[in-house]
């Protein structure tokens, strides 16, 4: 698996994924079906700023994207059915540096994610969980 930078060639895939049901259960701000005009507007907006975004691939299949926020904010979507195989955790710890997590409340996927793989709780706030990795 690797990781290669966003393009807009990707906006289709990637309002996929932010409609499917568990991304959209685990969002912070709102769980509506996300519309593609919004959607390309925020990706095209997204790709001017300083953000590091990726797509995560494995051959010609797209796995998932992962995106460090500027400031260090680090979220992971996975497929589907590519969940549970490992690359969340392979995309976490290709990513150098000290970055931190939101986590919803009852989200025992994402949680297990990052406390498996260095994060510790700093703070709670409103049904969302906060860990970083120093
Ligand atoms: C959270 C998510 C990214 C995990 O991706 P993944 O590739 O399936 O995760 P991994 O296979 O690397 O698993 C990481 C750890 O979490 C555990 N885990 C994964 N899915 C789990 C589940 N549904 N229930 C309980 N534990 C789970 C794994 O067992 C693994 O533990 P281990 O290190 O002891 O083996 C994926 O479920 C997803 O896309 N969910 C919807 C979006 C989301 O919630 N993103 C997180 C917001 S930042």
């Amino acid at each position: 698996m690797k990781l290669r930078p966003v393009t807009m060639a990707d906006a289709d895939f990637l309002l996929e994924l932010k409609n499917d049901p568990e991304v959209r259960r685990w969002a912070i701000i709102s769980h509506d079906e996300i519309k593609k005009e919004n959607h390309l507007f925020w990706l095209r907006k997204k790709l001017l700023e300083d953000v590091r975004f990726f797509i995560l691939v494995e051959g010609q299949d797209k796995l998932g994207d992962l995106r460090v926020e500027a400031d260090r904010e680090i979220s992971v979507r996975i497929v589907e059915k590519f969940r549970g195989k490992g690359y969340a955790s392979k995309a976490l710890n290709s990513i150098a540096g000290s970055v931190y997590a939101k986590i919803v409340e009852g989200n025992i996927a994402s949680m297990n994610l990052f406390t498996h793989n260095g994060f510790k709780f700093f703070d709670y706030r409103e049904g969302v969980y906060y860990l970083k990795r120093p």
